[in-house]
């Protein structure tokens, strides 16, 4: 069996570090036999959440398509930014939305999250912020999460890591990954 995941940044940044991460681990993900399809984060774009918005016109198409792309795949590959020791508005903004959409579409779902900053934390507490909404809806996300510091750093022009280590670091957790989201797409 192929294993389907969606991959993408939680950030509209043109030059974003979380995408270059992303893109890496996009790279790993494929090369172990997954099959990947990259969104950017951008193509969800979608309103504020209104419950009288939704009441009125129901999902909007942004949350609509996130939820059909979650809905193919049987694991989610999340690069996220930190914002103030949390995850971006928008990203919460967008799992709010797909919440509303029945059956959810996250729930029983793997997830492996990622992220990088040029702080010295490298965005992770962000991630547990994320952990939060994504294991409340149902989603099973890996416990390890891949969090790179210093990331305005940590690339060279073409996207690569500068350090071979950080590559043989997030090969190794990307693997250990793709063996429990094998598992669990097969249950
Ligand atoms: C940040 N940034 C940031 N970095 C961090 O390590 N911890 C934090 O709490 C925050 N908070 C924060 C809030 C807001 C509103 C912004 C705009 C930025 C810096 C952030 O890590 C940096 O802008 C990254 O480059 C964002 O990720 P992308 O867009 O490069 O993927």
């Amino acid at each position: 069996m192929t294993l389907r995941l969606l991959a993408f940044a939680a950030s509209l940044r043109q030059a974003s570090w979380s995408r270059r991460l992303l893109g890496v681990t996009v790279e790993v993900a494929r090369a172990n036999g997954a099959e990947v399809d990259v969104a950017e984060f951008h193509e969800f774009d979608m309103p504020l959440y209104d419950a009288d918005l939704q009441a009125a016109e129901g999902i909007p198409p942004g949350a609509q398509l996130l939820s059909a792309r979650i809905g193919a795949a049987d694991g989610i590959l999340l690069a996220s930014p930190e914002y103030n020791f949390s995850m971006p508005g928008t990203l919460k903004n967008a799992i709010d939305w797909v919440s509303r959409v029945k059956p959810m579409p996250i729930r029983g779902k793997s997830a492996m999250l990622l992220s990088t900053s040029p702080g010295l934390v490298g965005g992770n507490r962000g991630l547990w912020a994320l952990r939060i909404p994504l294991e409340s809806l149902g989603a099973h996300v890996y416990p390890d999460m891949f969090s790179l510091a210093q990331g305005d750093k940590a690339f060279d022009a073409a996207g690569q890591f500068t350090d071979p280590v950080v590559r043989e670091r997030l090969t190794k957790m990307v693997q250990e990954y793709l063996k429990v989201a094998e598992a669990l797409a097969a249950t």
